[in-house]
């Protein structure tokens, strides 16, 4: 009896896979209105039920970040070409591509002036945070990230020497206060410093030493782990992103502008 009941929710949230947190729907009588509430909305215009791996990389950004980002809305505008043609005019409006998904980034001091995602840059969700990272003011980093760290973090992946790097960590350790009352945060904080003395200690440029330790925990996590070890592993995974910078020195000290 359960098993059937199960069955049919299974069935009921395949057949609503379109459906997507985070994200709200839009079309041309509530368009302008609530995208001008916002300061930034992320619009992907696509089908009207889109599926596969652009849409699943858009949805799992969006409920990524909906929450924390109070500023920044998520839309689907979906398109049809037959029968009603529902949200066509919108999709003329904003010159939407035929090749499907275009997606575009609105400002709301004037909606004529959206920038458009790359059409040749594949939609995942590291590319999409790339998008909105170099095109607003908004942070927003991986979960678990910590903001003033990770610029840090950015600095001392392109400090030159050593002795810069010490510098930037003891500044980091001068932080902990800031931190240390929310065990989250904390835990956050010292992945980081956990990191940077690795570093410091390694003989890899952050870049060796960064690339050869995601292989490692990504091999690590391929084996049998408890939930809580994976989230831990995951967690190390997102603040070291926090360490490639596009500039990397390509060895301690030369940078280059490679990537
Ligand atoms: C633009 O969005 C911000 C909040 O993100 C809001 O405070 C402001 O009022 C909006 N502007 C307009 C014209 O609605």
């Amino acid at each position: 009896m359960n098993q059937i009941l199960v069955t049919c929710l299974l069935l009921i949230q395949a057949s609503l896979s379109w459906a997507s947190n985070g994200c709200v729907d839009l079309d041309g009588l509530n368009f302008d209105k609530v995208v001008k509430r916002f300061q930034y909305s992320l619009v992907k215009f696509d089908v009207a039920f889109p599926y596969g791996d652009k849409h699943e990389a858009f949805t799992y950004f969006a409920k990524e970040n909906s929450e924390h980002l109070d500023h920044l809305l998520f839309a689907l505008v979906g398109i049809k070409d037959y029968g009603e043609k529902e949200n066509a005019d919108l999709g003329k409006r904003f010159n939407v591509k035929e090749a499907f998904p275009d997606i575009k980034l609105f400002n709301n001091d004037s909606l004529n002036n959206f920038i458009d995602y790359p059409e040749n840059l594949p939609v995942t969700v590291y590319n999409l945070r790339e998008f909105i990272s170099s095109n607003t003011d908004l942070y927003i980093g991986l979960p678990g990230c910590l903001k003033e760290i990770d610029e840090l973090a950015a600095k001392f992946a392109l400090s030159s020497n050593a002795e810069e790097m010490s510098q930037i960590l003891s500044q980091i350790e001068n932080l902990d206060s800031i931190y240390s009352n929310t065990e989250k945060l904390h835990k956050s904080f010292n992945v980081y410093l956990m990191l940077m003395k690795k570093i410091l200690q390694s003989e890899k440029t952050v870049r060796e030493f960064i690339t050869s330790e995601e292989a490692r925990i990504q091999h690590l996590l391929s084996g049998k782990l408890s939930e809580n070890k994976k989230a831990d592993l995951n967690l190390r995974l997102n603040i070291m992103k926090s360490f490639k910078t596009t500039k990397q020195p390509t060895q301690k000290g030369v940078v280059t502008d490679e990537l």
